[in-house]
């Protein structure tokens, strides 16, 4: 064999939170206009059908939004209320977007929204603006969706056709603040980040039913996050204001070189993405070494693919391939490796814009490699992550051999007697026939069943609207030999075997 696989069913890590499958849109070239909202598509409330049908079926268990950099220069208070009397306004970040949405309609608001979200079943998550706005207007966000009382913010919601709160739990208080978010060092975001919590978290608290959870951002890097959260711990008086995560994004793209395909740069992007392994222990050593007191989970609130043909000019749009879906698959592995400290993440972006699961046209939405293997993963959500030991051959990066790609991944998960093990082939070249030893389990009485995606397709394959059913998974021989599960896996290929 040139991988085997050895899932330890009894080595518990922690159970994978389902929100570690989620999503992020942003009012960024067409993810949310012509995406999400309003095409010759669109339902009679504006909300394009044939996507939301596509979410649904994925059942995303939180969705991000409104930014992304936009969020930081976003008012919510220009979204709501008649269209009519929205105002117009620049796109800061993402005015260079396709030629006729240079600017933000503010057509979909908090209203549309968070209706989106309960259409398709899916838990809201709101960033505040900490670079250009108030505390005031952020726990004015916060009344105006979750407060049940006699205010004026709360019957303004009921005016604009939702007579019951919201509910919304999860409230990122900025992003990207030592950026687009104010260019801010960690002591000066940590500051901001007191301030804003003790309106929008404390006090919320208290006088709304729904308990919420507070967002921080953070950065790459064990520094940046240590610097913050030793400020964090400065406050005055004894006060705890919430702090329940602190998140970091991770992008990674190949190189320019995208006429021809060019393994060694495909070698080169998936040893980049399973650096988020690397981000995630130093988020978490920094929490274990400075916040104490708390518990902070880890979300990577963006992350994925990022190529050099996705510009600010073309609204970030680029190709879905199956090398984009083969390192979601790596990164998917690595997240249910580390369930013991993350608590979400979310891919971006939903829709059109740099790693989306979903494409649209003006008359169709399709699915891209990247959401097949969210489907293939989606047995994980809810179960227990359980230790798995692979023994890979590995290759050297061509132009620096201190660093090498495990050419065979993989992650496990046991729900009752159920045990789910993904399995990568991280190779774009050549196949590995792969073994599976299960601890534990008595293969002669298991009844086996395997699915593997893009058995037909070479990893620079990319999908449009004709092609994209081909992409969806096959079934996959598996043979039993003893206590082994043995299959072939061919190169660039994704296995989900229960
Ligand atoms: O997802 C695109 C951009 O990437 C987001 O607006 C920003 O937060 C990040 O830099």
């Amino acid at each position: 064999a040139n991988a085997r696989i050895t899932v330890h069913t009894a080595a518990d890590i922690d159970r994978i939170e389902p929100e570690v499958h989620g999503h992020f849109s942003e009012h960024l070239g067409r993810c949310v206009y012509e995406g999400l909202w309003t095409s010759d598509s669109a339902d009679e409330d504006g909300y394009r059908e044939d996507v939301v049908e596509l979410l649904a079926d994925l059942e995303i268990p939180v969705l991000r939004w409104p930014g992304g950099c936009f969020a930081d220069d976003y008012h919510w208070e220009d979204g709501v209320g008649p269209q009519e009397d929205r105002p117009r306004r620049r796109n800061l970040f993402w005015a260079q977007g396709p030629e006729d949405l240079p600017e933000e309609s503010n057509a979909f608001g908090t209203d549309e929204f968070l209706q989106l979200c309960e259409r398709i079943g899916t838990e809201p998550y709101l960033a505040a603006n900490v670079g250009s706005g108030s505390p005031q207007e952020a726990a004015n966000w916060v009344e105006y969706c979750n407060y049940d009382g006699d205010t004026e913010l709360a019957d303004r919601r009921r005016e604009n056709g939702h007579e019951e709160p919201y509910g919304v739990k999860y409230w990122g208080l900025g992003n990207e603040n030592w950026g687009c978010g104010g260019q801010m060092s960690p002591e000066q975001y940590a500051r901001e980040y007191r301030r804003y919590a003790t309106y929008v978290g404390t006090q919320s608290n208290l006088m709304f039913d729904h308990d919420i959870e507070l967002i921080a951002c953070g950065f790459e890097g064990h520094e940046w996050n240590r610097r913050f959260l030793e400020e964090i711990n400065q406050s005055r008086w004894g006060v705890e204001f919430p702090l329940d995560h602190l998140t970091l994004h991770h992008y990674y793209g190949r190189g320019m070189n995208i006429d021809e395909a060019d393994e060694d740069q495909y070698d080169r992007m998936l040893v980049e993405a399973l650096e988020m392994e690397r981000h995630i222990e130093r988020m978490a050593g920094a929490i274990n070494a400075v916040a104490t007191t708390r518990d902070i989970g880890v979300i990577i609130d963006e992350w994925g693919t990022w190529h050099p043909e996705a510009t600010a000019d073309n609204g970030l749009e680029q190709p879905g391939t199956v090398l984009d879906a083969l390192s979601a698959a790596a990164v998917l592995d690595v997240f249910n490796h580390y369930s013991d400290v993350l608590t979400m993440t979310n891919i971006a972006q939903t829709v059109n814009v740099l790693q989306c699961l979903i494409e649209t046209d003006e008359d169709e939405a399709w699915a891209r490699p990247t959401y097949r293997v969210f489907d293939l993963y989606a047995p994980h959500k809810g179960s227990e992550a359980v230790q798995t030991s692979v023994d890979t051959p590995t290759r050297e990066l061509d132009d620096d051999e201190d660093r090498e790609l495990p050419l065979v991944g993989a992650s496990a998960s046991v729900d009752d007697d159920e045990t789910y093990v993904t399995v990568t082939n991280l190779d774009c070249r050549e196949e590995k026939t792969i073994e599976v030893a299960l601890e534990g389990v008595d293969l002669d009485s298991a009844t086996v069943e395997a699915e593997l995606l893009f058995a037909d397709h070479d990893a620079d394959a990319e999908v449009d609207a004709d092609n994209a059913e081909e992409f969806t998974a096959e079934e996959l021989d598996v043979s039993v030999d003893s206590d082994t599960l043995i299959a072939e896996l061919p190169a660039s290929t994704v296995a989900g075997i229960s």
